[in-house]
């Protein structure tokens, strides 16, 4: 993967908190990708964070094949207590002072932290937000077509594993019940899915009552004897120990970042188990998000671009299978052929 084309670690002059804006690479348009706020116990921990986010949000729109290039944003929290609402508006100030100064290289949207409201925000300093709320003509929150986005992911799965797309009377462990992952949980047991669920707030358990689901410790779920395990929170969820006590045939869910480290993919095929690469699980929300704001996309035709992820894994696991690579060796290929074609034609 290449290196990163421009980093920008900037103290914001309000907050005095750290703010970095990480843009991986512009070599199919410019670079989208969220802004992260959230506690590190180091910039540089922040920092780490960003420039691996942002190298997937490359990959992401490599294989979703949208002209947008890979960005992120964090914003390093204090440890402690929540902002002050007048400290965040400080902190989004700061943000879109950075993200002006960049001209166009690189837009926001939400993320872990931030919602339509935030970019609202944003936006009365700079045109380069994504996902605005819809009086505002923005394309409103991301999560519900990111949620979508990682169904269509889970039925292509589905259909490998189980011979059928339908998510009726399957079982599955989802790991955080946040914006994207309360909104999946939903639909999954709309379709008759039995769930087991989990988060690192407690008071989430009343989501889980709602839905019929078990809940289970965040340090349990990962041993659910369950079809597939759905990761829906924070990163490094998966990490070279834990994959030894997983017990599920599929591991396939919305989170960012989800393998501590890149030969955790390997880990996991050796055990069996299918892997489908976080990037094109978690797509459905910028696919939205870009249709809709950048290519003017009806509704009709940016949902059908969201569902296309069904079709987009089958095709991963395909080629994977008779190349007899994994599922993220294909889907870094797929990435990499895109890059390398749109730099050729520069
Ligand atoms: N959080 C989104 C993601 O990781 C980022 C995003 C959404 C960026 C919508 C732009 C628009 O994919």
């Amino acid at each position: 993967m290449v290196q990163h084309e421009q980093v920008v670690i900037h103290t914001g002059r309000r907050s005095g908190l750290v703010v970095i804006v990480a843009i991986h690479s512009t070599v199919l348009g410019p670079a989208a990708g969220g802004l992260r706020l959230w506690r590190y116990r180091d910039w540089r921990d922040g920092l780490a964070d960003a420039l691996r986010l942002s190298a997937a949000m490359t990959s992401k729109f490599a294989v979703a094949g949208l002209p947008s290039g890979g960005g992120k944003t964090v914003v390093v929290l204090p440890e402690g207590g929540p902002l002050d609402p007048g400290r965040r508006d400080d902190v989004l100030r700061d943000v879109a002072d950075v993200i002006a100064s960049l001209g166009g290289k690189y837009a926001t949207g939400p993320d872990v932290g931030t919602g339509p409201d935030d970019m609202a925000l944003i936006s009365e300093t700079t045109p380069h937000v994504f996902c605005r709320p819809a009086h505002l003509g923005g394309s409103g929150d991301s999560s519900p077509h990111t949620a979508q986005g990682s169904l269509a992911a889970l039925r292509a799965v589905g259909r490998q594993v189980h011979g059928t797309a339908s998510m009726d009377g399957r079982r599955l462990a989802v790991i955080g019940l946040g914006r994207v992952g309360a909104a999946l949980a939903r639909l999954l047991a709309a379709e008759g899915a039995h769930l087991t669920v989990t988060d690192v707030d407690a008071g989430k358990r009343g989501v889980a009552e709602e839905l019929g689901a078990v809940w289970s410790s965040p340090d349990d779920i990962l041993g659910a004897e369950v079809d597939i395990v759905v990761p829906a929170a924070l990163g490094s969820v998966l990490t070279r120990q834990n994959v030894a006590g997983l017990r599920c045939r599929a591991v396939v869910g919305p989170a960012n970042n989800q393998l501590a480290s890149p030969d955790v993919a390997d880990l996991l095929h050796h055990r069996g188990i299918l892997w489908v690469p976080d990037y094109v699980a978690s797509a459905g929300g910028v696919i939205h998000a870009v249709s809709t704001e950048l290519h003017h996309a009806g509704a009709d035709e940016a949902r059908t671009r969201v569902l296309a992820i069904e079709n987009t894994v089958h095709d991963l696991l395909d080629t994977a299978r008779r190349r007899g690579q994994t599922p993220a060796q294909a889907a870094d290929a797929l990435a990499t052929d895109r890059l390398r074609a749109a730099a050729a034609s520069a």
